[in-house]
């Protein structure tokens, strides 16, 4: 089998341009894991990138894998729903996440499709293409990679049930799902339609999310759950940080 396809670890903190306003002030403390899942919609890459600055460490869309994925399995027409042919599709696809300020740029096979993975069709083919072992498998087993060193916060659905179950920092962000919808709703008013066709559109998409057999959608059993739907940002972001720093505190 070739090289991993995803950039390691290492290649990854290698491109991190995230400045920290920490990071230099506790340089013997341990790089810890922050796992961070829920539904779309919760605040989960906002946090992410946010936590991931304030520590100096990379930030990791796993979504946005499973998008790529998904773009080149629409652009070279492989159905959605035939799992062997996208574990071998996978296999000879390159996908790259470089931590930016904003949000990972994503390069598949070498090409800048951060914007375009982000579109209606592409979000419904990674939900489709996540419900199947063998894509999950291949896409865990990157992330083992890139996560490995520590330092990392890494966002997802599965991260602290399978990707990293002992990580040492675990929060499940979730929100009342009117008000997820319209968070997306308002990140990108003009690229939908209708309002309510993205309610309906997440509504189905949280289902698959939640109810597939293979690492559905759900808190780690020693996960902090936050739930978003009454908070601004700064009031996550609060209760994140204690929670991290009390997890620093245990491991120093
Ligand atoms: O976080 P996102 O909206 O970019 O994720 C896109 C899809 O990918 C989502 O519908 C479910 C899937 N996904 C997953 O199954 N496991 C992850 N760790 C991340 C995303």
């Amino acid at each position: 089998m070739s090289n991993p396809p995803v950039a390691s670890g290492q290649e990854l903190a290698a491109s991190n341009q995230q400045p920290s306003d920490n990071l230099f002030t506790h340089p013997h403390m341990k790089k810890l894991i922050i796992a961070i899942d829920g539904p779309a919609g919760s605040g989960k890459s906002t946090l992410a990138s946010l936590l991931a600055r304030k520590y100096g460490y990379v930030n990791i869309e796993t979504g946005a894998m499973y998008r790529a994925l998904a773009l080149k399995a629409i652009e070279t027409g492989v159905p959605l729903d035939d799992a062997e042919a996208l574990h071998e599709l996978a296999q000879r696809t390159k996908i790259e996440l470089q931590p930016r300020l904003d949000g990972n740029r994503v390069l598949l096979d070498g090409a800048d499709v951060t914007e375009r993975i982000r579109q209606q069709d592409v979000t419904d083919g990674a939900s489709k293409v996540s419900v199947h072992p063998p894509v999950r498998e291949w896409m865990v087993s990157r992330q083992r990679e890139m996560g490995a060193v520590g330092g990392v916060v890494m966002e997802g659905r599965d991260i602290g049930t399978k990707v990293f179950p002992n990580a040492e920092v675990k929060i499940f962000l979730d929100a009342d799902p009117e008000v997820r919808g319209n968070r997306r709703f308002l990140q990108a008013p003009l690229a939908s339609l209708h309002q309510n066709a993205v309610l309906a559109e997440m509504r189905e998409r949280d289902k698959r999310d939640r109810t597939r057999a293979d690492s559905p959608l759900v808190p780690a059993p020693d996960a902090v759950l936050i739930d978003s739907t009454f908070l601004t940002l700064e009031q996550v972001a609060e209760k994140a940080i204690e929670i991290v720093e009390s997890r620093q505190k245990a491991q120093a």
